[in-house]
């Protein structure tokens, strides 16, 4: 069977509604086994400089690390190794900052570990994720379009990212412009929950 990985930093909680979104996709998810990780709760952490070491040496350097010092990079492999296990991959959260709230970033480095979800070959990089699928399920304020759309680093280093992993579909649902219309927010939301039930169905179809 397959395996969804649902990673959301939701921290408006039932108010949220990014998270309004992810529940119109998780009510149509079938014939997958489900994993949530709740990044409020379950906070990555962060390259401080013993922890980066580590990484270079081990995952760069080839290096056999001490376990006693390699444990301080426990939690970054731990979330690697569930991320490395899905098939579909499902990202829920706000635009902050014209990118990614900070626990996510922090997740993204925790996940793309060389030798792990992507490598240098002959051939330069290459993903180590072929034939995943990724959705990432996002709202903002504003909208980022003609002459502002250079403000947009959400779903350009989404798309970055899961591309260096080599994902094979990289889905990006966006409820834009809530704060900047929100007359309109509802039926944004509503469009955007639709647009992933859509999406949903598509990967949900066929069992495997
Ligand atoms: C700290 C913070 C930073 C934000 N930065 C942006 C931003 O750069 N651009 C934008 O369009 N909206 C920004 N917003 C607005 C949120 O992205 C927007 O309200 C979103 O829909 C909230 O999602 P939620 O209802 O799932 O919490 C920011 C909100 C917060 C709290």
């Amino acid at each position: 069977m397959r395996k969804t990985l649902i990673v959301s930093y939701l921290a408006r909680g039932e108010r949220s509604n990014t998270k309004k979104i992810l529940d119109a996709f998780s009510s149509c998810v079938k014939g997958s086994s489900v994993e949530d990780l709740d990044l409020c709760k379950n906070v990555p952490d962060f390259f401080l400089p013993e922890r980066l070491m580590v990484y270079y040496e081990r995952n760069y350097g080839g290096q056999k690390i001490d376990p006693k010092r390699e444990s301080v990079i426990k939690k970054m492999d731990e979330m690697a190794a569930q991320f490395k296990s899905a098939d579909i991959v499902v990202i829920a959260a706000p635009m902050n900052n014209f990118s990614f709230p900070a626990p996510l970033k922090a997740y993204f480095d925790s996940v793309m570990q060389k030798g792990v979800t992507w490598t240098i070959g002959a051939n330069g990089y290459e993903g180590l994720m072929k034939g995943k699928k990724a959705l990432v399920i996002t709202s903002s304020g504003g909208v980022y379009e003609g002459e502002s759309a250079g403000y947009e680093h959400f779903s350009s280093l989404a798309r970055a990212e899961f591309g260096l992993m080599g994902f094979e579909t990289v889905e990006i649902v966006s409820a834009a412009g809530l704060n900047m219309f929100p007359e309109k927010a509802a039926a944004l939301v509503t469009e955007a929950s639709e647009k992933v039930k859509t999406i949903a169905e598509a990967w949900y179809s066929l069992t495997i």
